[in-house]
């Protein structure tokens, strides 16, 4: 395991279970969820105790290692823990539905499961020692990945900067380095001297809570504004550059992150400031022509009535939940990837990402 600058394994398989940060406990308590069973971990996502799309994708891949070391049984048919197997699959698809990371670990662990079984070279043991081998694989490439998007996107930054960031995608939303936070990170190990705006990010304050918790523990200079300050910051000639991670970004760049980012980058635009997007190629959907396509996850209208476990709208009346919103690509100054930096027109650009792209 490569040495990280957040110090903590975000998922990790341990004794036979995938064992999660609680990132709903943070940034009070630092503690651990062990999943011993699917229906565990499938909670674990929906109720993001692990979360952000490439972290979402590594706790899937060690899922489906722990779905087939469950499922195998003496002399169970390979056939028959297979089928088991796939269920638990269309179970944790049906976690999260926008985050495309998700369903690219869920296939690729998937696949190498079919193809394992119809080669019928391996016994049950075998094909879950090379399931769990893969689920490693995901881990590390998602850090590799993010080191490597770090180091392309930190050269767009001015030797200081001030960025603008939504939402956490850091350490705590991937393998352990991080996208959005992976550029600042590189950038200060570039030796540039970084300071970060976060935007609280309302409901579910991952803003407030995590990207906050992340930077003061690498000692980065961050401050946290609610979100409907983001103009005002703007507006005074405060922020360098935006950089925002991604959910899922289809094949003409429009991009699908956490609700507030698409105001970001219209208020980018409106001041004269790079918007980035921060993503591996596990985030890219390029059977999607655009964001019209992609499916954007309405959560439970209850965070957004409450507060910290506080009603704070009068009783009876609705709210709206949408998880994320869709930036179009035209609005992106650039994308930035393990595969380097990519600008618009995107549905050009973007196919130069080349075989992984085929994977979905
Ligand atoms: O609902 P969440 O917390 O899973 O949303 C996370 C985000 O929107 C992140 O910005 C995105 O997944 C990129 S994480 C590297």
């Amino acid at each position: 395991m490569q040495s990280l600058p957040f110090p903590f394994p975000v998922v990790q398989w341990k004794d036979g279970q995938v064992v999660l940060i609680d990132q709903t406990l943070l940034p009070g308590k630092l503690e651990y969820r062990r999943c011993a069973d699917i229906e565990t971990l499938c909670l674990a996502i929906r109720e993001l105790a692990v979360r952000g799309a490439p972290a979402i994708g590594v706790a899937a891949a060690y899922g489906l290692a722990l779905s087939w070391n469950l499922n195998r049984g003496a002399g169970r048919p390979l056939t028959d823990i297979l089928s088991a197997f796939q269920d638990d699959r269309v179970s944790l698809a049906a976690t999260r539905p926008t985050a495309v990371n998700l369903f690219w670990a869920l296939d690729r662990l998937g696949r190498l499961a079919e193809n394992l079984v119809a080669a019928a070279d391996l016994d049950a043991d075998g094909i879950g020692v090379a399931l769990l081998a893969e689920a490693h694989a995901v881990l590390e490439q998602d850090i590799a990945m993010s080191r490597a998007l770090g180091l392309a996107g930190q050269e767009l930054l001015p030797d200081s900067a001030t960025v603008l960031t939504h939402c956490n995608a850091g350490g705590l939303a991937t393998g352990g380095y991080g996208t959005a936070l992976g550029v600042i990170f590189a950038a200060r190990e570039a030796g540039k001297s970084i300071s970060v705006y976060a935007d609280e990010t309302r409901p579910l304050l991952q803003g407030a809570r995590l990207t906050a918790w992340e930077l003061a523990d690498q000692g980065i200079d961050v401050t946290v504004i609610c979100d409907s300050a983001a103009a005002t910051v703007l507006a005074q000639g405060r922020i360098d550059a935006v950089i925002t991670g991604a959910d899922r970004i289809v094949a003409n760049g429009d991009a699908a992150n956490k609700i507030g980012t698409y105001p970001l980058a219209v208020l980018a635009h409106r001041h004269g400031v790079p918007f980035y997007v921060a993503a591996p190629v596990s985030t890219f959907d390029p059977d999607t022509a655009s964001g019209k396509g992609i499916v954007i996850e309405e959560r439970d209208p209850q965070e957004v009535q409450e507060f910290h476990g506080s009603r704070s709208t009068p009783a009876g009346v609705k709210a709206f939940n949408p998880a994320f919103d869709v930036t179009p690509g035209e609005l992106i100054t650039a994308i930035i990837t393990d595969r380097g930096v990519f600008k618009p027109p995107y549905t050009s650009s973007l196919r130069a990402l080349g075989p992984d792209m085929e994977l979905k």
